[in-house]
Order: C-alpha cells, then sequence, then structure tokens
C-alpha cells in the first residue's frame, strides 16, 4: 500500500457533523485541500473513499466502466445498517449499472421531456398560488415547511404521477423512512415494501379506470405491450415518488430560510424576478441537499487523483464538497444570486443524474418567485436557534421554518 494513504483504523469516522447549519462539515475543506481523495472509516469497520473535488467527481461518476452503482452489491457502502437492507431490495434502476439502467430509464424520460415539464407549468404555477391563498388566510405566524415546502411538491406529484393528493403523506413517511440516519433496519424494509405496494395498488386502479397522468400513460406505452411489468413499474414508481417529495420540500425550506437570511439578496430577486433561474442554480449548488449520494464501489483497482481506490471499496461522492470546490467556483462559500452556478452537482452526474431536474427547477423557480411577491415582507417568526436543521436526515434541510409578513 501507498506509504501516503492512512490504514483503515487510522481514517476519520463517516459522516463528519456540521458545526454550522448553512455550511458542510468543515472536514470537507480540509481534506479537499490536501488531497482530492480522502479515505474514511464507516460504521461497520469497513474503508470508503470520499472523492472531493469537483473534477475528480465527475471522472468517477463519468466512468461507470470501473466504478459500479449496483446497490444490490454487498461491497457497495452505506451510511447506516438500515441502509444496508434498502440498498439490497432496491430494484429500481437508481441502484442499476448498464444496459438494464438505461434499459429501464429510457421508458420514464418522455414523461420528463421539456414538452411534459412545460405543459406543467401552469399547474405547478396554480398550486403554488392556492397554498400562499392558505397561507395569507391563515396569517401570521405560519410554518412554511408544513404549510408550503411539504404539500407545494405533493401536490405537483400528484398532478404528474397519478397519485391521489390524499394519500401524500403516506407518501411522505415512506420517503423519509429510507432519508432517515436513525430508524431501525425493520422501519426501513417495511416501508420500502409499502410503498411499492402502493404503487401496484395504484396501477391496478388506474388500468380499470385511466387518467391523465404519468401512471396511466406508461400503463397504456409500456406495460401493455409487454416492455414493462407490472412489478417493475411498481418499484420505479415507489422511487421516483421518494425522489420528487422530500428533495423539493428541502431545497424549499432551506432556500427560503437562506434568502430571508440574506436580505439585500431577498430585495434584490424581489425586485428582479428575471435573476430568479441563475438563483435556483445558486441556491442548489449552495444548499446540495442530497447528503450521502451519489456512492459507487470500485470493479477494480483505480488511482483517482494520484490515490489508488482498490477493487471492492465504496466511494461517496458529498455534493456538498464538490459544489464549494475553491478550484470550481469562486470565494464558493459565499451565496450570490448573481454568479454563473451552472456547473453545479447538485443533481449529480452520469447516467444516474437526476431525471427529474427539470421538474424540480421549475418548482423551485415558480415557487420562491410566488412566495417573494406574496409575502414581500417575511421574516423568521422565531429567532434562529429556534430553526431545527435535519442533522439527523440523508436529504439536508430544516423541519420547520415559522415566518410573518
Ligand atoms: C431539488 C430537488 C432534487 C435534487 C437536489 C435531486 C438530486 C438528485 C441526485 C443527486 C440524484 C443522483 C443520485 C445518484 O447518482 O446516486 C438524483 C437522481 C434521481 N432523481 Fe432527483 N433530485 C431532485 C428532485 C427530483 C424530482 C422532483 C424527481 C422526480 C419527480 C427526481 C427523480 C430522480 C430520479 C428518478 C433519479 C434516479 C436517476 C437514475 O438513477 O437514472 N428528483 N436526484
Amino acid at each position: 500500500m501507498d506509504s501516503h494513504i492512512p490504514m483503515a483504523d487510522m481514517a476519520p469516522a463517516f459522516p463528519f457533523q456540521r458545526t454550522c447549519p448553512f455550511h458542510p462539515p468543515p472536514q470537507y475543506a480540509a481534506a479537499r485541500a490536501a488531497a482530492p481523495v480522502c479515505p474514511v472509516t464507516l460504521w461497520n469497520g469497513k474503508r470508503a473513499w470520499l472523492v472531493l473535488r469537483h473534477v475528480e467527481v465527475r471522472e468517477v461518476l463519468s466512468d461507470d466502466t470501473r466504478f459500479s452503482g449496483a446497490m444490490a452489491d454487498p461491497d457497495f457502502p452505506a451510511i447506516t445498517p438500515a441502509r444496508v437492507t434498502v440498498d439490497k431490495n432496491e430494484r429500481a434502476f437508481v441502484g442499476m449499472d448498464n444496459p438494464d439502467h438505461d434499459a429501464y430509464r429510457r421508458l420514464f424520460t418522455r414523461e420528463f421531456s421539456v414538452r411534459r415539464m412545460l405543459a406543467l407549468k401552469p399547474q405547478i404555477s396554480a398550486i403554488a398560488e392556492q397554498l400562499l391563498d392558505e397561507i395569507e388566510a391563515h396569517g401570521p405566524p405560519a410554518d412554511l415547511v408544513a404549510m408550503l415546502a411539504v404539500k407545494f411538491p405533493s401536490l405537483v406529484m400528484s398532478a404528474l404521477f397519478g397519485s391521489p393528493y390524499e394519500d401524500h403523506e403516506f407518501i411522505i413517511r415512506c420517503a423519509v423512512a429510507r432519508h432517515g440516519l436513525t430508524q431501525s433496519v425493520e422501519e426501513a424494509e417495511v416501508k420500502a415494501r409499502e410503498l411499492a405496494a402502493y404503487v401496484r395498488r395504484l396501477i391496478d386502479t388506474k388500468e380499470a379506470r385511466p387518467g391523465d397522468d404519468m401512471v396511466s400513460r406508461i400503463i397504456e406505452e409500456h406495460v401493455r405491450p409487454g416492455k414493462l411489468s407490472r412489478d417493475d413499474f411498481a418499484e420505479i414508481g415507489a422511487m421516483i415518488l421518494r425522489a420528487g417529495h422530500d428533495t423539493t420540500t428541502n431545497m424549499i425550506g432551506m432556500g427560503t430560510l437562506l434568502l430571508l437570511q440574506n436580505d439585500a439578496m431577498r430585495r434584490r430577486l424581489a425586485a428582479d424576478p428575471a435573476l430568479i433561474d441563475g438563483a435556483v442554480e445558486e441556491l442548489l449548488r449552495f444548499v446540495s441537499p442530497v447528503q450521502y449520494s451519489p456512492r459507487r464501489v470500485a470493479k477494480e483497482d483505480v488511482v483517482i487523483g494520484g490515490v489508488t481506490i482498490p477493487k471492492g471499496e465504496g466511494v461517496f461522492m458529498p455534493l456538498a464538497s464538490a459544489n464549494r470546490d475553491e478550484r470550481m467556483f469562486d470565494a464558493p462559500d459565499t451565496l450570490d444570486i448573481t454568479r454563473d452556478a451552472s456547473q453545479h452537482l447538485a443533481f449529480g452526474f452520469g447516467i444516474h443524474q437526476c431525471l427529474g431536474q427539470m421538474l424540480a427547477r421549475y418548482e423551485l423557480q415558480i415557487v420562491y418567485t410566488a412566495i417573494l411577491r406574496r409575502l414581500p415582507n417575511l421574516r423568521l417568526a422565531v429567532p434562529l436557534e429556534e430553526i431545527r436543521f435535519k442533522h439527523d436526515m440523508q436529504i439536508y434541510g430544516v423541519h420547520n421554518l415559522p415566518v410573518a409578513w
């Protein structure tokens, strides 16, 4: 072994803790300055590798010959014991390598096409306005997480996917059971199975009574012609539902809080809504809510940034580190909605790059603009110390955001 690579028992324990709620753990910057790749020790004593700089993260994520994303692989690195179980049972394409990944993903790309997303925009705007009507009617103080950040993506997913809105609390419970850091193995397993079973029942319902929604269209285009089994569709549908809820919710909560903390920036954006597209990219860069994915396992010994990652060892690519890499972004720890943040990796990179990214962008552009227009004097209704940050979750954000206006 190269002399400059520490043994597993000398490698620091991962994950690291944040010391400031608005920034990633400080160990990322320190390690990034020292080397592009750094060894860590996981909860089970196994060694894994953190790839911390923008250029190497792209290198690993583009290389699906030497790095596998097969979650069922016993060497695939997991952040908690529950995650091992969840990964082992993942049947959707997020956990597959090629050629299977592309074969399945291709069946769903039209559902997330520019045309489909543009057609959905008026509905997304109407949902934002409706929720802000409810907030205005409720009056201050209101918890923006409960009243907006959670409900908004649920209503949008309901319109797109075809899941009845009444089921959104169940869907969120299933998503959160997977994204928590403290849940039991049993809880994670049960909730993963329950959500797939739910989508399987929804497929039966839509086969009998089709609507204008994703489930009905996929049945017609791919299930009936025999290109996709109902069970595979149930697993993929469950993954899409989970992915569509929690991530956007956290960007709404955390992004709004950041704008409230930066009053001049908030006023500037409110005065010039044309800045919104760039502002959303910068907020995505700055927050990078997906904390412990993407992950891969080395299929052979691979040298990355001069460091050998041995065959069978796991790799984490904390996107919050790549998105704060000073080699890519000037003053990366400064939030600046006027910078060009378009190279951020908050949606991942390579074959598993987020399928819902256009939807997420439209949702965020619409919802932040509506919040700033409808609640121009928005402010926190409690001291910052009373905001509970999601240190306990794999998707980072805030549990509560009491606001007044
Ligand atoms: C701000 C919101 C979002 C963020 C930050 C985000 C982030 C990500 C990231 C980092 C990945 C890559 C994971 C990996 O490589 O292991 C991913 C994959 C994925 N995302 Fe998102 N996502 C968001 C919203 C959405 C939405 C709204 C949907 C769908 C409705 C969605 C559907 C998916 C799917 C299906 C994948 C798997 C793609 C594949 O494996 O080919 N995401 N997302």
